[in-house]
């Protein structure tokens, strides 16, 4: 069998084997519906009361304060949807960056539709919103601010202390929401600390499985439901419980966090070898991911080539990349996140996103340098050519 090397960690993560002989195990054993008042009811809903602490504890929340949703797109439409249907005197104006997930950019300019107000603040080259520009916007009107913590392409991390000192300063009372879905399990997370009042998490990009994920809200804080229904998930979310799926994310949550400070030790090592490596073998490219960016997440331009090619030579040698974001690398538009930091046209159509887990191996970080020092060079003269 050829081998594999695993570099797309970002678009979804392989699931830990004790996470899926788990998910198994729920499937064959605890089928019930957790609504159900029987014994097979009842064993399912333990199971999800188990991963909502495992995942409170994460965050150091009360369990209360957690939903469990089909994933990050879901969280990040009910947080925002969710809070404006349930206030709707706090005001007409919402904030967003100009990097952020799909899933919040595109029910912000749903919303925009609908005749809110909305700004989305401009990031620097490093992929770090500009908080001049932030405290500028922010009125008695901005009833919600949602910032990713991490982007997902090139692994900025925002400064959430200067954003919700902008917000304490100009206006208590527009709600945080946090889409945390790369930063969940990576670095630490304490919204009641941090002054955060919603956060989006995701359980696959954690070796969980895929369609499940939460949303934290503060218990001080009304949402209301977008989907509409049987009245699980403490009225907020319908729909008969993702058992397997649920007590899986609390499974990996759990574990993810036990080795948090180790495997992030790793990935920097990891990232460092990639780029020492690179420095050694290949003469062009250029490292578009900010020297500040989580380890996890490695974005580089090869200039002169086009990454798809690239990425398909890579993986007819058994190692897997992404172009941009796996959401919209399969549309051929540039990514909206390298053209907010400035990236040339050129240098995007050469982008790919290495993103690490801690599956991955030192060795692999080798392998990957010495096959891309073959192919590099071949498909460069190929496109000369044409
Ligand atoms: C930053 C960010 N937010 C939200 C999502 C969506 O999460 P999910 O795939 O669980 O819907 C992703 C997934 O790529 C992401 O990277």
């Amino acid at each position: 069998m050829q081998r594999e090397i695993y570099l797309d960690n970002s678009a979804t993560t392989r699931p830990y084997d004790a996470v899926i002989d788990y998910i198994n195990d729920i499937n064959r054993e605890t089928y019930g519906n957790a609504s159900s008042l029987h014994t097979k009811g009842i064993e399912a809903e333990k199971i999800i009361k188990a991963a909502r602490q495992k995942i409170a504890d994460t965050m150091k929340v009360d369990s209360k304060e957690i939903i469990f949703t089909s994933g990050g797109t879901e969280s990040n439409n009910l947080a925002i949807l969710g809070y404006l249907e349930a206030n709707p005197r706090k005001g007409k104006h919402i904030i967003t960056s100009s990097i952020e997930h799909p899933s919040v950019l595109e029910v912000f300019k749903y919303l925009q539709g609908k005749g809110y107000k909305v700004d989305f603040i401009n990031v620097n080259q490093e992929g770090i919103i500009q908080i001049e520009e932030l405290r500028q916007k922010i009125t008695k009107e901005t009833a919600l601010i949602s910032i990713m913590l991490v982007n997902n392409e090139i692994g900025s991390i925002q400064p959430l202390e200067d954003i919700v000192r902008a917000r304490n300063e100009l206006n208590r009372e527009a709600v945080l929401h946090v889409d945390a879905v790369q930063a969940y399990g990576k670095i630490a997370i304490l919204p009641k600390k941090s002054g955060i009042e919603m956060l989006t998490v995701s359980s696959h990009k954690i070796h969980g499985p895929k369609g499940v994920g939460a949303l934290y809200v503060d218990k001080n804080i009304r949402i209301k439901p977008v989907l509409h229904g049987g009245g699980q998930e403490s009225l907020l979310r319908s729909g008969t419980e993702n058992v397997p799926g649920i007590g899986g994310f609390g499974m990996s949550a759990e574990m993810i966090h036990i080795s948090r400070e180790e495997s992030y030790q790793r990935m920097e090592n990891l990232r460092n070898l990639f780029i020492d490596s690179l420095n050694k073998r290949l003469d062009r490219f250029t490292i578009i991911s900010p020297e500040h960016a989580l380890p996890y997440i490695l974005n580089i331009s090869f200039g002169d080539l086009r990454s798809e090619v690239l990425l398909h030579h890579l993986e007819e040698k058994g190692i897997f990349v992404s172009t941009g974001s796996a959401c919209s690398s399969r549309k051929s538009i540039h990514s909206h996140v390298l053209k907010a930091i400035g990236i040339k046209s050129c240098d995007i159509e050469g982008a790919i996103r290495f993103s690490f887990s801690a599956f991955n191996t030192e060795q692999e970080i080798i392998d990957t340098v010495e096959t891309m020092k073959e192919i590099v060079p071949k498909i460069s003269v190929t496109r000369k050519g044409r």
